[in-house]
């Protein structure tokens, strides 16, 4: 019962958008009526511009961090701390308080990752900027440097639970940038402007 409520907190932490409230506030519109139609960083970042997207950010990353702490605090073993971590990524892709239209879970798997393991974290997150700075697409260095997380855990050797739970933080971001895949395969997807 307890790792169930713990959980299910996670999940309730994943629904907190950041993008949304800020554009509600700012604006009083949903940040999904602009631009790509997502509510996340980059699309804050197009629409509200760099203070708001920082603030996204920041607040999108705390809660992976939150999810996993609570999973190493309070749950009842290994799997548990992962389900923490998938909970609260899928609580923000599928938000059940916003009609389970969320963001694409970038930020929140960043920090999903960076407090379950700091080193294959920051390797993936150094090669997912360098692309992002290089190609001037979000979509691009988010895609790769999720795509290579199970590569990375399985190069430093890392459990077999820990690969199971980077195939799935992969597998959910590739699915949720399908559009932005399929846009830059066309090449008509949105370069990064400041
Ligand atoms: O994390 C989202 C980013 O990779 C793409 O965002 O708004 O261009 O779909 P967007």
């Amino acid at each position: 019962m307890k790792d169930f409520i713990i959980l299910l907190v996670c999940y309730l932490i994943g629904n907190i958008s950041f993008s949304y409230v800020l554009t509600k506030i700012k604006l009083k519109k949903d940040i999904r009526e602009f631009g790509s139609g997502n509510a996340g960083t980059t699309n804050v970042l197009r629409v509200l511009g760099r203070k708001y997207a920082i603030l996204v950010l920041v607040g999108d990353v705390l809660k992976g961090i939150i999810a996993i702490i609570l999973g190493k605090l309070l749950a009842s073993s290994e799997m548990y701390i992962i389900l923490c971590g998938l909970l609260v990524i899928i609580g923000h892709n599928w938000p059940a308080l916003m009609g389970f239209r969320g963001g694409k879970g970038i930020a929140t798997s960043i920090g999903v990752f960076v407090t379950y393991d700091p080193i294959v974290a920051f390797i993936c997150i150094g090669i997912g900027v360098l692309i992002i700075v290089i190609s001037k697409y979000v979509s691009l260095g988010s895609v790769i440097g999720m795509s290579i997380f199970p590569i990375v855990v399985v190069m430093l050797s890392r459990s077999f639970e820990a690969f199971i739970f980077a195939c799935c933080v992969s597998a959910i971001s590739i699915y949720k940038h399908r559009a932005n895949i399929s846009r830059l395969i066309k090449g008509t997807e949105n370069k990064l402007k400041f």
